[in-house]
Parts: C-alpha cells; sequence; structure tokens
C-alpha cells in the first residue's frame, strides 16, 4: 500500500511534518542548555514515542544514554481504561539518575503520572518530561512537562507513532483520522 492512500483516511492535519521537526530542534536546543554538564538518560514511552525518540535525540549534540519501556494504558480502542501496566521494563537501573522521558502524548495524564512516580520511586535524581503532544485534558492533572511539542484540541489523532488499532504510526505528520474508520 502506498502512503498517499494512507493518507487519504486522515481527515485533517494537525501539524505537519515541517513543524514536528522544527519544534523538536528548538526543544532539542533547550534540553542541551538545561543538562549542560548532567547527565541525560531519555526513556522513551514504547510504542508512541519510537519516532519522537529516533528524531529529538539526533537533534542533541551531546551524550545520552537511551531506555525503553512500555506500557498501558489503552485498550483497542480511543478510550482510555485508567489502568496503566509494565508490558516492557526498563533494562537498566536508574538510581542518581537524570531522566528525561519521552512520550507522544499527554491526555488525561494518567500515564505520565503513574510513570513519573514510578521512576521517581527507584530513586532517580530527577524526573522530566517531553511530550510531543498535549491535549487539553491534562489541564487537570498534576503532571507538569518540562517540554511540550504543540497543545492539541481534545480529538483522537493518529500519526507520527500513534495508532488506531496498530496502524498510522508511520505517518509522518499527525492528523485526525476520518470519524468513518472508527464509528
Ligand atoms: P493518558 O490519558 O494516560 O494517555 O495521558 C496517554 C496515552 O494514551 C494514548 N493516547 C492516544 N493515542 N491518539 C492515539 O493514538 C490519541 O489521540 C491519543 N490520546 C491518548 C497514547 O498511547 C498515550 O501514550
Ligand atoms: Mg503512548
Amino acid at each position: 500500500m502506498e502512503l498517499s492512500k494512507i493518507s487519504g483516511d486522515i481527515e485533517k492535519v494537525v501539524v505537519t511534518e515541517e513543524q514536528i521537526q522544527k519544534r523538536l530542534k528548538e526543544l532539542a536546543a533547550q534540553v542541551e542548555k538545561d543538562y549542560e554538564g548532567r547527565d541525560l538518560l531519555l526513556i522513551g514511552v514504547l510504542k508512541g514515542a519510537v519516532m519522537a525518540m529516533a528524531d529529538f535525540s539526533r537533534h542533541l549534540q551531546r551524550h545520552i544514554d537511551m531506555d525503553w519501556m512500555a506500557v498501558s494504558s489503552y485498550g483497542a480502542g480511543t478510550q482510555s481504561s485508567g489502568v496503566v501496566r509494565i508490558l516492557k521494563d526498563l533494562d537498566k537501573d536508574i538510581l542518581n539518575r537524570e531522566v528525561l522521558i519521552i512520550e507522544d502524548i499527554l491526555d488525561t495524564g494518567l500515564t505520565l503520572s503513574w510513570l513519573t512516580e514510578n521512576l521517581t520511586s527507584r530513586g532517580a535524581k530527577s524526573v522530566n518530561i517531553l511530550t510531543v503532544l498535549r491535549k487539553p485534558d491534562a489541564a487537570k492533572v498534576s503532571v507538569n512537562p518540562k517540554y511540550v511539542g504543540f497543545d492539541i484540541p481534545s480529538e483522537f489523532v493518529v500519526g507520527y507513532g500513534l495508532d488506531f488499532n496498530e496502524k498510522y504510526r508511520n505517518l509522518p505528520f499527525i492528523g485526525v483520522l476520518a470519524k468513518h474508520l472508527y464509528s
């Protein structure tokens, strides 16, 4: 299947490929400054953050360590279940490490508040968050991402790592899926 065919399932583009790359480059410059002379361990949340990790980390002109976790808070649909489960844990100990969580999207905040607490309880020296997207619902929870790519309306989006039933992750932009495909 051609990528242009998949793109046809997108009702509206929310963030373009160019906008994503420009913003990640800006955030990387900010992170370089903030973490100057400090340790930096990037922890990507699988699978959604794969694209963000790959692109963001390549904008960083410094050494980093990289690790991954997989957690699940969503089922196969578009509604949050409120249950967070570790599907894949970190490979290494994070005691005294300076952690920057890389996430695709902050929605209700359930996932990131749980994850922040979990990593802090393992003795990390610091735990900050970089999220590519943030939805308005995130305002209701006590998660304060230090780095936010874009604030977007409260619509279900796909692309750039975000999926609908595991599909659309490979779109280089972020968009709203045509309603007829999931209703
Ligand atoms: P919470 O509600 O815990 O959600 O902040 C975070 C996780 O939920 C998924 N999520 C989405 N996935 N399009 C998606 O493809 C969306 O619009 C969306 N909103 C939330 C995502 O896995 C994220 O890590
Ligand atoms: Mg995710």
